[in-house]
């Protein structure tokens, strides 16, 4: 029996911001956001889409009735979660009408929590093979208006049907990890936007990768030409490079290294970080763009959660992989987005549910995704399903 995911959905803001304006806007040569960080476009998120309702957008496009029968545990890996009590999980549970008999819940390390969440699902799945695991990693990543960080912000979400046999990538069970107590980014309680010392965060991020990368390399007698590409945790996609540029040399395999790496980044630099749904995407980009991967190659996946938790992980491409079908979901979304200018965007970014409380009601007339976000009232969360 093989473990793995079976299914991934994604799904964004219809909203985007050009980075070649931001940079304009900022007093900065586009090139420093298009080559020096590598982004081209970045995803604004309206007030009527939270974390739970891009999650529910996502995973409605790959669930069917039979699925959600099955699944019997749902989980969620944010750092953008709704509520300091209840978890986002429960609430698209409930949207999308997945059975009363799952388990639902959240995690939160930074951007890690899609891996924990989908290393917990393979065990799930090892100790009960009849299992469905519904694991989905959405965020907003928010800097603040005029910050270094303001060119990697984002947001979307990524869902993953986990299960045995599964129809996209096979698990290895095969695994290294390493955490430490570091303060490069984090978002206290009273902020909406993350704390960040960027030139450290970066200097970690690499820290950790080689050091998981070689604890890997180690536990399981493996060097880098068995892999046929390695998909990272892409906060914005020069930070792949810089991490993959530390293991390679001018070799052959190498050369072949690098261009996957080109068909991984190549939805995230459309997109912008979506913090734990950002390695998935990334993932998805691969799949979907690489002209060479074959069934059975082996890929290594690079996980970072700011605090930090590293961890560098594998899994083989199953043979039903259908590459049309991830891109032709993916690029539909993005085609249809709406180019914001920069007081748009900075309009857009200032709105939303504040810390504060209070009742507020959004006008989801111009969002027609299928789950939205109206508000809140007397405190509680107020979601609608628009086909309901
Ligand atoms: P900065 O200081 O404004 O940028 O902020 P810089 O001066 O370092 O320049 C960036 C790059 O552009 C450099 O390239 C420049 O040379 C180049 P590098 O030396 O790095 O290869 N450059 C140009 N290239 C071409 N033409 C030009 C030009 N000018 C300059 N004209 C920074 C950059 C990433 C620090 C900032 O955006 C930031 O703080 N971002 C947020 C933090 C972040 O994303 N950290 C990543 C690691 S931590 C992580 O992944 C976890 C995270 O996802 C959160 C979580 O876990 O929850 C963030």
């Amino acid at each position: 029996m093989t473990i793995g995911i079976d299914k991934m959905g994604f799904f964004t803001s219809d909203y985007y911001l050009d980075m070649a304006d931001l940079a304009n806007a900022r007093g900065e040569d586009p090139n420093k956001y298009l080559i020096g960080i590598g982004q081209k476009d970045q995803a604004v998120i309206p007030p009527t889409q939270d974390v739970v309702t891009m999650a529910a957008n996502a995973a409605a496009k790959i669930l069917s009735d039979d699925d959600k029968q099955a699944i019997d545990m749902v989980i969620f890996g944010t750092e953008t979660g709704v509520d300091n009590s209840k978890s986002a999980a429960i609430y698209v549970q409930s949207l999308l009408g997945i059975s009363n008999s799952a388990r639902s819940f959240e995690i939160k390390q930074a951007c890690y929590g899609g891996t924990a969440g989908v290393q917990m699902a393979f065990d799930h799945i090892a100790m009960h093979p009849e299992s469905k695991v519904l694991v989905l990693a959405a965020d907003i990543a928010r800097y603040g208006i005029g910050t270094a960080g303001e060119v990697t912000q984002g947001g979307g979400a990524v869902a993953m049907l986990m299960s045995q046999d599964p129809q996209i990538l096979a698990l290895d069970n095969q695994s290294a990890f390493h955490s430490e107590n570091i303060m490069d980014f984090w978002r206290p309680f009273y902020r909406r936007d993350a704390i960040v010392d960027g030139h450290y965060s970066t200097d970690i991020y690499i820290d950790f990768f080689n050091q998981t990368f070689k604890d890997y390399s180690a536990k399981y007698q493996r060097t880098l030409s068995d892999f046929s590409a390695v998909a990272f945790h892409l906060p914005f996609t020069k930070m792949g490079l810089k991490a993959l540029r530390t293991v390679i040399d001018d070799g052959a395999h190498s050369q072949k290294l690098l261009k996957e790496f080109d068909h991984s980044k190549k939805y995230n630099a459309l997109v912008g970080n979506l913090y734990t749904g950002s390695l998935y995407l990334s993932l998805l980009s691969l799949l979907a763009n690489s002209k060479t991967l074959q069934p059975g190659d082996r890929i290594g996946l690079f996980s970072y959660g700011s605090g930090a938790q590293g961890e560098f992980y594998s899994g083989t491409i199953a043979p039903e992989i259908q590459p049309q079908s991830l891109a032709g979901q993916v690029e539909q979304v993005i085609a249809n987005r709406t180019r914001l200018s920069v007081p748009e965007y900075e309009a857009m970014y200032a709105n939303g549910l504040s810390n504060a409380g209070g009742d507020v009601t959004f006008d989801a007339a111009d969002d027609d995704s299928r789950f939205v976000l109206l508000g809140r009232q007397a405190d509680q969360l107020v979601y609608r399903d628009q086909q309901a």
